[in-house]
């Protein structure tokens, strides 16, 4: 049984229609990307996900019809959206404490892993003090101490210059590998989803249905340089589907605006 799955899941925003057909599934552990081109419908997607956008078609977890969205999904948003007069000890408890736990509680969980996310020392600075990778790894931070049951991740590494980016996703695989999180990630980035999943998604431009699923068939640790023969002809097949695309299909029967 697949931890999430979605069944021909649509969406318009009045007569624009940005999703038209998607069909996935995640497994329980599993590292699953989304790729796809910019205005695809990717954010609206993880919108339906969170609950915060209602669409068409349907979406399970773990077998049964998904309704408590907020309950399962540790979200990282495209924009790190930290607080900015909020210290980062208390940005990173933020998602704790709109579950409940009280905020000494919080701070408590939270504080070991400050290290492990190379932000020890830095508990008590603003945002702004911090470099960009740092934000990031502190919104990461804030999002994995949830301990929901699937992380999404919108671009977590977009708006990176490309040595932290670089860094960021090495220290994501190596985090992953060791906590096994079940995590759908957006990407725009092939040599980032080949380097990360188990699984790719590419999506059509807008609006959106898969254009295919590709299983990854590399062993980890991978390389991120794409420089083993196989892990770079994965990254070309990729590429050229995204850069080939096939013609769209017809959306199916009874397709209405929503
Ligand atoms: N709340 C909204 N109301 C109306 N239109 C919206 C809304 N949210 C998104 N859209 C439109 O839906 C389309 C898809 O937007 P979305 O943010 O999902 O794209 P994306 O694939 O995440 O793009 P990017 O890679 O640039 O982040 C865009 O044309 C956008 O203008
Ligand atoms: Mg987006």
């Amino acid at each position: 049984m697949s931890r999430l799955e979605l069944r021909h899941v649509r969406k318009a925003f009045g007569g624009l229609e940005v999703l038209a057909d998607i069909s996935l599934r995640v497994g329980a552990g599993e590292f699953v990307s989304i790729l796809g081109p910019s205005g695809a419908g990717k954010s609206t997607l993880f919108q339906l996900l969170t609950g915060a956008q209602h669409g068409g078609g349907e979406m399970f977890f773990d077998g049964a019809p998904l309704d408590d969205h907020g309950g399962h999904f540790a979200f990282m948003p495209q924009r790190d959206a930290l607080m900015p007069w909020r210290r980062i000890l208390d940005n990173v408890t933020l998602g704790l404490e709109v579950q409940g736990v009280r905020r000494k509680a919080a701070r408590a969980r939270v504080a070991p892993l400050f290290a492990e996310f190379g932000l020890a020392g830095f508990e008590r600075h603003f945002p702004a003090q911090l470099s960009g990778g740092m934000r990031q790894r502190a919104a990461l931070l804030r999002t994995v101490v949830q301990e929901r049951d699937m992380l999404l991740l919108d671009e977590p590494f977009g708006a990176l210059d490309a040595l932290t980016r670089t860094a960021m996703q090495r220290w994501l695989e190596q985090m992953w590998r060791h906590h096994r999180w079940t995590a759908l990630l957006i990407t725009h980035d092939v040599r980032e989803a080949v380097f990360l999943s188990d699984r790719i998604y590419v999506l059509s431009a807008r609006p959106a249905h898969i254009v295919r699923e590709i299983k990854v068939p590399l062993p980890r640790p991978r390389s991120l340089g794409g420089d083993t023969a196989r892990q770079a002809s994965v990254e070309a097949e990729i590429l050229d589907i995204i850069l080939n695309p096939e013609p769209n299909p017809q959306p199916p029967k009874g397709y209405d605006h929503d």
